[in-house]
């Protein structure tokens, strides 16, 4: 890791182990070193001081790039040559036409800005971002980071550019603050917080869209002068996309190839963007969603942006989703669960639903708790008179008439079967049909005047509001206290509609959503900081809000209300390409699927739900013995490869969006065990057999199959492949684990 900075070539250059991205200051006059007919070589007047980006990719030795610049002329065309360059911070005003501009209007009544260097800083280390989540380190050593100081001299305003380049990962991460330095105030309007231009446009785009039920679903599409736009207007990141989106070369596969990709480590809505612009070279951005997002800022005040995760990768998509999950694991992640083995826990939801009581809740755990499951987990409808989904949301005062004596006396007896008691909340939101709605019915997000638009049945707290997160903050942290709760699952089941404030001056109140978002922030801060024993799991709708944001705060995700086995193999697969699977929640659920109708084997259900964080959500006193055996068995089983699953690293062999199977494969941190999962969904009559080819073991080395015994070379296994023969008599919906030790 190193930042080279060179005075007089005016460049920066950020490098890490594999990876170089390159800046330089422009001067006054820039020729881009084209002659023309008449032998003029023409230069492009500028401010003297324009940030432009020369490189992003494979690791560079440190050199004058500025040679790059020729490719970016635009000699023979109608548009300025000025709108070509590749900007650092894109901005209208100079010919550039691009959508994704920092936008900022000023006291003149335009919103143009020219940003012009004003000099630098580099320290060790990287600082916290105020209110925000974002990547950490825990001592200096492990990055540098660098400030680029930008200032529009018209208008005032100032912007700094942070970097950050980690010694132990190839991401970079990347944020702005913008600050008014004029008497007058300024408004922003669109912030890409990081857009990066690329020369020429040969890409395809891979984003991951869905609904709730199908979130994250890989979708890749070849990069066209009618550009991907990818977005969230909706307050949270959405089931619909997720903030996060790569280009790669069209011939990019899981395992070679050249990937460029940005997360955004927030929860909010936002706008991501691939573009092709007239000169046929591309731009990627993301960050705040003009939609729904502006920012007031008086004299002297400033905006912190969310933080981006930049990520370069040659080695494919595996190699790019690798770099997101170890530092998102080790370095996103906090707490005292960060590292710690996750406990196999059982839902009562697909259970009971609303309907349940001490009795029968007590009958579930202790079912658990006879094959070895570590914790319950009490869902929706414990408070109030939440016996439907119509009521009670705030007031989270336990129903007595369902569990008499309250939460402790049960979570006691949960304990004394020697499992661990956890509790669902959904502190976010509010039902009119409750007794917080009657006290205080200015306290959701609203517009006076108009209907409030209720999504299941619910309104949402206005969280930008410091009496609200109060309250919040009081309410859910009176329950925790109030018995041993070691877990909660954190829920949060519907979209804004009217994002706006009864407490925001008319000028503020484009500033709700984020507000909000810092809000939810604070109150979550609080929360987890005050509870550190807890094991925060969040949750929206399922994988409404899976995001780098939320796993600052709570180290694992509910990743789909869908707990099909062959619909959890390709939500678990787009989910990995840029979080890891300790993240995700996956849990082995009753058939028919309360999702899909499908019928599924307990085996098949169990080995998705290993390759995350395992649990059950069933009722299991319903199972046959023959089931309820499996269970034991994969309670078991996960128990024993539980280190591997949660650390190892996870690779992606072959897509369940390609055909008929799919396959992934995890390798212990010190590569002396390997598991293959491998799954069929229909069975393929006369079909000759597959061979699934596995990756990065010791080619020399020889690996046991821990259930045959039969050995193999790491040779073998990954470039002659291993046969998997599915079940005879064949059937649908199979699937095949191989537990590997090197010998
Ligand atoms: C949505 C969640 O995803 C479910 O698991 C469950 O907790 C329900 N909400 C409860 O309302």
């Amino acid at each position: 890791m190193a930042i080279y900075v060179s005075r007089e070539l005016k460049q920066f250059h950020l490098q890490n182990a594999n990876t170089s991205y390159i800046l330089k200051v422009l001067p006054e006059k820039v020729s881009l070193g084209i002659k023309l007919p008449n032998g003029r070589i023409p230069e492009i007047p500028l401010p003297e001081g324009t940030l432009v980006n020369l490189y992003w990719g494979k690791k560079l030795p440190d050199g004058d790039m500025g040679y790059l610049m020729q490719s970016f002329n635009g000699a023979a065309s109608f548009d300025s040559m000025e709108g070509r360059l590749p900007y650092e911070m894109p901005f209208h005003g100079v010919g550039y036409y691009g959508d994704a501009a920092l936008k900022v209007k000023n006291a003149q009544g335009n919103d143009l800005v020219y940003l012009t260097y004003a000099g630098y800083d580099i320290c060790k280390g990287k600082k916290p971002l105020k209110g925000l989540p974002a990547t950490y380190v825990e001592s200096d050593d492990e990055a540098e980071t660098l400030v680029i100081y930008m200032e529009d001299k018209l208008t005032g305003l100032k912007a700094e550019f942070s970097y950050t380049v980690f010694a132990g990962s190839d991401a970079i991460a990347r944020s702005v603050k913008l600050v008014n330095g004029a008497e007058d105030p300024l408004r922003v309007t669109r912030l890409p917080v990081a857009s990066v231009p690329f020369y020429g446009k040969d890409f395809d785009v891979i984003h991951l869209h869905g609904a709730w039920a199908r979130e994250r679903a890989v979708e890749r599409v070849p990069l066209t002068h009618a550009g991907a736009r990818v977005e969230s207007m909706r307050g949270a990141s959405g089931h619909e996309e997720n903030p996060f989106i790569a280009l790669c070369r069209p011939g990019t596969d899981e395992f070679t190839g050249e990937a460029w990709a940005f997360n955004f480590i927030y929860s909010g809505s936002f706008l991501a963007e691939a573009e092709v612009h007239n000169s046929d070279n591309a731009r990627m951005s993301i960050g705040m969603n003009p939609s729904v997002f502006e920012w007031l800022l008086e004299k002297g005040e400033e905006f912190q942006s969310p933080e981006v995760v930049m990520v370069y990768s040659d080695k494919g998509l595996n190699g790019m989703s690798d770099i997101y999950h170890k530092l998102y694991r080790t370095r996103l992640v906090r707490g005292e669960w960060r590292d710690k083995e996750r406990p196999i826990l059982i839902n009562n939801w697909e259970a009971t639903y609303f309907d349940f009581n001490t009795e029968k809740i007590l009958k579930i755990a202790e079912k658990a708790s006879a094959i070895g499951i570590e914790l319950f987990v009490l869902d929706d409808g414990w408070f109030g008179v939440r016996n439907t989904d119509n009521c009670s949301l705030g007031d989270w005062v336990v129903n007595e008439d369902k569990l008499p004596g309250g939460l402790a006396p049960l979570a006691e007896k949960i304990n004394s079967y020697g499992m661990k008691f956890g509790l669902w909340f959904e502190p976010e939101m509010i039902s009119p049909n409750s007794d917080l709605y009657r006290a205080h019915p200015d306290w959701c997000l609203h517009i006076d005047g108009r209907k409030r638009t209720e999504q299941r049945q619910q309104l949402i707290l206005d969280m930008s509001r410091r009496d609200v997160q109060d309250y919040v903050v009081e309410a859910v942290s009176g329950v925790l206290r109030s018995a041993n709760i070691e877990y909660v699952k954190w829920d949060m089941n519907r979209n804004m509609t009217e994002y706006f404030s009864a407490k925001a001056a008319p000028e503020r109140q484009m500033e709700t959503q984020h507000r909000y978002m810092l809000g939810l922030y604070d109150v979550m801060e609080r929360i987890v900081s005050a509870f550190p024993y807890i094991l925060f799991e969040s949750c929206s709708g399922g994988g409404g809000r899976f995001d780098a944001g939320m796993l600052y705060y709570m180290p694992q995700t509910w990743t789909s209300d869908d707990t099909d086995a062959m619909e959890r193999l390709k939500i678990q697969y787009g989910t990995s390409y840029a979080y890891p699977t300790s993240a995700m929640g996956a849990h082995i659920s009753a058939v028919p699927n309360h999702q899909t109708g499908r019928v599924t084997s307990m085996d098949v259900r169990g080995d998705v739900a290993m390759s995350g964080n395992f649990g059950f959500e069933l009722d299991l006193g319903k199972l046959s013995e023959e089931d309820l055996a499996v269970a034991a068995k994969y309670v078991e089983r996960v128990k024993k490869l539980r280190g591997i699953l949660q650390k190892g690293t996870f690779t992606r062999i072959v897509s369940p969006f390609e055909g008929n199977y799919c396959s992934w494969q995890f390798v212990s941190e010190d590569a002396k065990q390997a598991i293959l999962c491998a799954f069929r969904r229909l069975s393929e009559p006369a079909s000759s057999g597959k061979r699934v080819y596995m990756k990065d073991l010791v080619p020399d080395a020889v690996y046991r199959d821990t259930e045959t015994g039969k050995t193999y070379s790491g040779a073998e296994l990954m470039y002659a492949g291993l046969p998997i023969r599915f079940p005879f008599p064949p059937k649908d919906y199979s699937s095949l684990v191989f537990v590997f030790e090197k010998v």
